[in-house]
């Protein structure tokens, strides 16, 4: 049995069960076996999944385009703006946006500072290494908030979707939901009802004529922690955009009667995994996201709702006017070749969603 799944089962024995998102939360984020806290590639063609980022420099130069375009915008200030980044891996994003505004947009880079907001010490350790270059413009923080409020852009890439979730399950002849969590069988890891007077975090609510059809046992995730982090990153901004690109859905959309089992999944290798508590800290663990309960945290926050689309939308809307500029006037294959991995449905473009808000000052 591995350090981890031992420290796990230390926390299961006194109390008889976990919440899942406890478990999820031990298994990616342990301090030092956790899934994303080891130092093995994750991502990547080496690692479990792929992300836009590793389908080439295309993605954070289309994104540096837009940033640029929204800082421009920013009514009489001139300086003294933050771009933010959650959740950076290993930089590689932060350069391919920091390269391109200091090849095209030199002027503007020098008004910027860019942060990094990443808990993982590993991976702070590799995004120093990648932004050398970039020292001391690039600043790091553990946690938001990272000193605001400021005006500026935050943003995150495939973040939302590692936060733990918790898991319930709907209880058709009792007409209530119950929340699933991990107990021990034996050497083994396995799932067991949380007696509701542990205090399980309010569930879903759906309608009545919905529930009076969902299938028993039927599965949604939430996840309080997202619904937070969204909440603090817009805290952060006096002025200026709050943005994300993952996969997920709107509330409605969560609820289908092909997805009766939920959407957490675990990844190895590029390979979905059966089964979610086995190996913990081998396997990622992720969940679609709810992109209403973010638009709606962020709408309590003070902000607009300024877009939610498709990844393709949002990178052709891009696409359309960075052509226009000579920055993207010369095309290559390599470029169309990764803006289709981006775009197309058998790719990254058919899961993959956008929430934009914005505040104005
Ligand atoms: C799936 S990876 C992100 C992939 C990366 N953005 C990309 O596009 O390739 C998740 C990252 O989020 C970091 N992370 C986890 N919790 C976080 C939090 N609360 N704030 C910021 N980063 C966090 C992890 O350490 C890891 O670097």
């Amino acid at each position: 049995m591995s350090e981890l799944a031992g420290f796990i089962r230390s926390e299961i024995a006194p109390v008889g069960v976990i919440p899942f998102a406890r478990f999820m939360e031990l298994a990616l984020y342990h301090p030092r076996q956790g899934y994303y806290e080891s130092s093995r590639e994750r991502v990547g063609f080496q690692g479990d999944f792929y992300t836009s980022v590793s389908a080439g420099e295309l993605f954070g130069q289309l994104l540096a385009f837009r940033f640029a375009r929204w800082l421009g915008e920013l009514p009489g200030k001139s300086d003294g703006w933050r771009i933010v980044e959650a959740g950076a891996h290993d930089g590689r994003l932060a350069r391919d946006l920091l390269s391109w505004l200091r090849l095209h947009r030199p002027e503007l880079l020098g008004k910027i500072q860019y942060w990094i907001i990443e808990p993982s010490p590993q991976r702070r350790q590799w995004q120093q290494e990648k932004l050398r270059e970039f020292s001391p413009q690039v600043q790091w923080s553990t946690h938001l908030p990272a000193a605001g409020p400021f005006s500026g852009i935050v943003f995150s890439n495939e973040l939302l979707d590692a936060l733990p979730v918790h898991r319930f399950a709907w209880d058709a002849p009792g007409q209530a939901w119950f929340e699933w969590g991990v107990a021990l069988d034996g050497d083994k890891f396995c799932w067991a009802k949380i007696p509701p007077a542990a205090g399980a975090p309010p569930a879903v609510r759906l309608p009545e004529e919905l529930l009076r059809v969902l299938p028993d046992g039927y599965v949604i995730e939430t996840c309080p922690a997202a619904e937070q982090w969204w909440r603090d990153a817009a805290g952060l901004l006096d002025w200026g955009r709050l943005l994300t690109l993952d996969y997920g859905f709107t509330a409605g959309e969560m609820i289908s009667p092909a997805r009766t089992r939920g959407t957490l999944r675990a990844y190895h290798r590029h390979h979905l995994s059966d089964d979610l508590l086995i190996n913990p800290g081998e396997q990622d663990l992720t969940a679609h996201v709810n992109f209403s309960a973010l638009q709606a945290a962020g709408e309590s926050a003070g902000l607009t709702t300024e877009a939610y689309l498709t990844q393709p939308q949002f990178l052709t809307g891009i696409l359309a006017e960075a052509v226009k500029d000579a920055a993207f006037r010369e095309w290559n294959t390599s470029r169309t070749r990764q803006f289709q991995t981006l775009t197309h449905p058998e790719h990254l473009g058919r899961a993959f969603k956008v929430l934009l808000q914005r505040r104005e000052g």
